[in-house]
């Protein structure tokens, strides 16, 4: 414990707080933890992965990283697009009462799988290699943003079991990251 000194004429640092003030309330258990992600948690999360994703493969240096985080970009949203085709979409369908906005996630669907495709099929180095990338970027940022703005919301609105949807989502995940797996 430190002692005061006498010659303390300036203004005092600390007025010696309360022991029991100091205590930072635990957040530990809130029900943060406890709470399973719903279907738009899931995919939320999933968007910012690529998100990151196309920000490491903006500036790495090495073609080999930008091969690998390409790689990586491809399969994630193979993955992604085709669970929300299989799980999300027909009953978001079901749900709205105007599925235009369905219609057009599954065209802009169809064009980033084109893109991925032709990515897969290139190397870093190659002609346009990096403007693909940056293009499927583009797109999917847009994509994204009419997912998060307009579908979600509405799906919330409709009442639709996003828990359940989770759930499916997550386990349709799996079961592809492992045939992908076997594959190899
Ligand atoms: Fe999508
Ligand atoms: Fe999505």
């Amino acid at each position: 414990m430190a002692r005061k000194s006498k010659t303390s004429t300036q203004k005092p640092k600390s007025a010696g707080r309360p022991r029991g003030a100091m205590k930072p309330k635990s957040v530990k258990n809130g029900n943060r933890r406890s709470r399973v992600p719903d279907a738009i948690a899931f995919l939320e999360n999933e968007h910012r992965e690529v998100e990151k994703l196309f920000e490491s493969f903006e500036t790495a240096r090495s073609e080999n990283k930008k091969e690998g985080y390409a790689d990586r970009i491809c399969l994630e949203l193979r993955i992604h697009t085709q669970i929300e085709e299989e799980i999300l979409y027909p009953p978001a369908r079901e749900a709205l009462d105007d599925d235009f906005i369905v219609d057009e996630a599954v065209v802009e669907h169809d064009s980033a799988k084109a893109l991925i495709g032709q990515i897969e099929g290139m190397r870093p180095g190659d002609d346009l290699y990096d403007a693909k990338v940056k293009v499927l970027s583009e797109h999917i940022e847009h994509h994204v943003e009419e997912e998060e703005e307009e579908l979600f919301p509405q799906l919330r609105e409709s009442g639709i079991d996003l828990v359940a949807l989770g759930e499916r989502l997550r386990e349709r995940k799996d079961e592809l990251l492992a045939q992908m797996a076997q594959r190899d």
